[in-house]
């Protein structure tokens, strides 16, 4: 018997991967992580199968559904929205797995700061603006941040911010980073990312609060910096015409000339 840790993505049900889902298809438990696993994620699982929404539930709880299935002798797929590296809770169910020597696997899922860059058609990271992408939140009523973790210290870097679990706290958000990004910082609220009411507010630091109005509560994630403004920015040197690499060599003498495997 294991449990499978599986992201089930940001919403939209196509978004899983073929892995998770032929694991979903194979384990007779699932157990869900509520309104944010899409129901239809949710017909991958066999004829039969245990199906269990996990939101009202408490830790103890979620591991006696563990345990009545380790009994039985059957899997689980455990499935979290996005993926399992960020704001899963999957690290405290592992640890307890551990004690009690129940196996377990983990298939990453398409995270939500990643389909809110797709559903803004946005490169994070673009050459001479940012090179670095900060997932972030600020401090709610479950969780309290590291004392270091402030935005004004991630807002010194000038690093793209993607910030999750925060739209309720957007006036502190834009007040705390104006001083470090400026007033007319591009920023974009994406509001359920896949999902078939997903909803875009493009602003800048200054306006945003205003053009958000209201609706926009809970699934959403605030992008700040300057890689999502204008077309201002360097062409990356990787397609540059006289840039030698391993597939393109520029002269006999390149140390890539020969080269025929890999990639920069
Ligand atoms: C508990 S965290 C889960 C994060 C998830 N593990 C991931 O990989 O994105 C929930 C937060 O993620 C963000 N989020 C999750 N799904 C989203 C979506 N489809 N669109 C926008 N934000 C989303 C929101 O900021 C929400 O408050």
């Amino acid at each position: 018997m294991t449990v499978h840790f599986i992201g089930a993505g940001p919403g939209s049900p196509d978004l899983l991967t073929l892995r998770g889902r032929d694991i979903i298809a194979a384990s007779p438990v699932c157990l869900y992580a509520g309104s944010l696993v899409p129901e239809a994620v949710l017909s991958h699982c066999p004829p039969g199968a245990r199906i269990v929404n996990t939101a009202p539930l408490d830790l103890d709880a979620i591991m006696a559904e563990i345990s009545a299935a380790h009994d039985k002798g059957q899997d689980v797929a455990r499935l979290h929205s996005g993926d399992l590296s960020v704001w899963s809770a999957m690290g405290e169910q592992i640890r307890r797995l551990n004690a009690l020597c129940i196996p377990y696997t983990v298939t990453p899922g398409v995270p939500s700061f990643a389909a809110a860059a797709a559903a803004l058609g946005a490169e994070l990271t673009l050459p001479g603006v940012a090179q670095s992408v900060v997932l972030t939140r600020t401090s709610g009523r479950a969780s309290s941040m590291p004392p270091s973790e402030t935005l004004a210290a991630f807002g010194a870097t000038g690093a793209t911010l993607a910030l999750h679990l925060s739209i309720q706290n957007l006036s502190r958000v834009t007040a705390e980073l104006i001083p470090h990004y400026g007033a007319d910082c591009p920023v974009a609220v994406v509001w359920r990312a896949s999902w078939p009411d997903e909803r875009i507010v493009r602003a800048t630091l200054a306006t945003i609060e205003v053009e958000i109005g209201q609706g926009i509560e809970r699934t959403a994630l605030i992008l700040v910096g300057h890689a999502l403004g204008s077309g201002d920015f360097q062409e990356s040197r990787l397609y540059a015409p006289d840039y030698d690499r391993r597939y393109r060599p520029q002269s006999v003498a390149s140390p890539w000339a020969g080269w025929s495997e890999g990639d920069d």
